[in-house]
Order: C-alpha cells, then structure tokens, then sequence
C-alpha cells in the first residue's frame, strides 16, 4: 500500500506518469467516469481549506466514487480528545482512501503509521503540500510544455508557505532549474531546504529581496501569501503582510511568457488588475487541481 506523505514518495517518472494520466483525463474524461465505482474517499480537514478539499472532493465524483468526511476539528470526535491515530484507523473502516489536513507538522506521517488505507498529506502545517505541488507541475507543464530549463521566482512566505516546500523539493529534480527566492529577511525559505535540497543537488539560486530586479529573467513567477496563522505574534503578520504586491506596473519588464502562479487563497499580494492579464495562469491552475487529484487517486487505489 503506498501513501503520498512528502513529494520525495514519488519518483520523477512517477510524476511523469501522473502528469500523463491527468493530460488524458483532459482529453478523455468519459473513460475515467466510472473507475472509482463503489470507492470511498474520506477527506479529514484539521485546517481550512477551499480548493484542496473541493478538488479532492470533486476529482472523486468525477470518477464515480463517493465522499465522506469532515471540514473542521471541532466537528469531529478530535474535540473531544481523540488522536489522529485512532480517528484514521476508524475512518479507515468507512473508506478506501483518506486525504488529510492537519495544522501538525508530520499528523499525516504519524496517521500512515497506523492507516489500513493509503493517506494522501494535502497539507501539515508550515511543512508540505504535495498534492499542490502535483497541481503546480501539471500546471507548468501545460502552460510552459516543460518541467526543465525553467528559471522560477518564488515570492512572498518561503519560511511558512508549506507549498513552496514541495515545489522547490520537486523541481530540484528536473534539469536545469534556477530559483530565485524573494522574500523579506525574515520569511526566507528553511535552512534544512536550502542545504538538504537546493545545495545538496547543485542547484542554481539566489536570495533577495526585490520582485523589480529579478522579475525580467523569470520564467514562472510563483507568488505566496504571507501565512498569518504560523506567525507567533499578529504585529509581525501586520508588518509583512503587504510587503508585495503585484501589480500591472511590476510586471512591466516581464517575458511576454512568463507564466503567474500562486496557490491561493490571495490575500493582497497579487492586484486584481492583473487577473485579466493572458500570463496570470493562478485560476487554470486552480481547475488542473482536481484533473492532477483525479489520476493520483487512481494511482494510489492501483486502477488502471
Ligand atoms: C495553500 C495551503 O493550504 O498551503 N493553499 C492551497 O492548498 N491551495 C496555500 C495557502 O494557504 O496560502
């Protein structure tokens, strides 16, 4: 039985091959509409969600299976003292397979522990998200037609922003990708990322804290919203909060090609001037979400 706990659960060509069955779950959905018969996704939300657990949600339905589950820990037996444990070897009775948030760090690697059904981590805290970064790379892929030769700004929360997390561990693993990670000096990506992934595989990167001098070189500009509730104290959250924000202006000196991504929800940091934009590629991104769900779920329940 295999779970998808970290992006490194699943090799490149693993990835490769999602990516595949998304593209032709694009093409073809009729032949997926019946695959998930009689299956049963639990979807467990220790934290607030819109689009994981919807795309979760709707990506099952789509397949012809059914959904359970809950959207908020005071609603389910957590509030009344329960481990995530025993919720999961329960929950595992009713389902074939769970999707869980949970604001702890490593919730879901502890639930797979114990799980007689595959876990899918669609997010823990400040940690990973590897499902958006599934998302991420089928968007990039359709709207570059790569994963590789790409130089990639990522913008805005690196230390908190669990997104950022995954995506920088994945496209580490693809040719010649370059990072630059703006961010203010007190949101910048971990350390144990910087050494573990980034200098460990030679990749190409640099610090700082300007959108306006990188923005020309970049080939995806990735934008993230400061993570109000991973902050200790709300002043620091008030200092940061707006500390970018792009407009139509910033993006003056930009490739005609530069593909705008953000894993929403946006707070302030993208203007909506610049959704009507042909690069602001943040809400296609949104619907290749479910298509990227769709075929990880088939994976994981190993149907062909
Ligand atoms: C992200 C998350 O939950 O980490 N959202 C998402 O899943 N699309 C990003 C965020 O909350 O800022």
């Amino acid at each position: 039985m295999r779970h998808l706990i970290d992006i490194k659960d699943l090799s490149i060509q693993e990835i490769d091959e999602l990516i595949k069955v998304a593209n032709d779950i694009i093409a073809h959905p009729d032949k997926y509409s019946e695959k998930c018969h009689n299956k049963k996704l639990a979807t467990l939300f220790f934290e607030p969600s819109t689009r994981t657990r919807l795309s979760f949600e709707a990506a099952m339905m789509e397949l012809g299976g059914n959904v359970i589950g809950f959207s908020s820990a005071s609603s389910s037996s957590t509030a009344k003292g329960e481990s995530v444990s025993d919720t999961i070897r329960t929950v595992g009775c009713y389902s074939d397979i769970i999707a869980m948030r949970h604001p702890k760090e490593g919730a879901p690697l502890v639930a797979s522990i114990k799980s007689t059904v595959p876990i899918i981590n669609a997010g823990d805290g400040g940690h990973n998200h590897p499902t958006q970064t599934l998302t991420d790379l089928l968007t990039i892929y359709r709207e570059k037609q790569r994963l590789d030769n790409l130089t990639i700004g990522l913008c805005g929360d690196l230390k908190f922003g669990r997104t950022v997390h995954s995506l920088v561990t994945a496209m580490s693993q693809y040719k010649n990708i370059k990072f630059v990670l703006i961010s203010p000096e007190e949101l910048k990506i971990p350390e144990y990322l910087k050494e573990g992934v980034l200098e460990k595989n030679n990749i190409e990167y640099i610090q700082t804290d300007s959108i306006e001098d990188s923005i020309a070189k970049l080939d995806i500009l990735y934008m993230t919203r400061v993570q109000r509730e991973r902050f200790f104290n709300e002043e620091d959250y008030l200092r940061l909060k707006d500390y970018y924000i792009l407009d139509k202006e910033k993006l003056k000196n930009a490739k005609d090609d530069l593909c705008i991504m953000h894993p929403l929800p946006r707070v302030n940091e993208i203007s909506t001037e610049v959704d009507d934009d042909p690069r602001a590629a943040y809400f296609r991104q949104v619907r290749y979400g479910k298509y990227i769900r769709m075929a990880l779920i088939l994976k994981l329940l190993e149907i062909e």
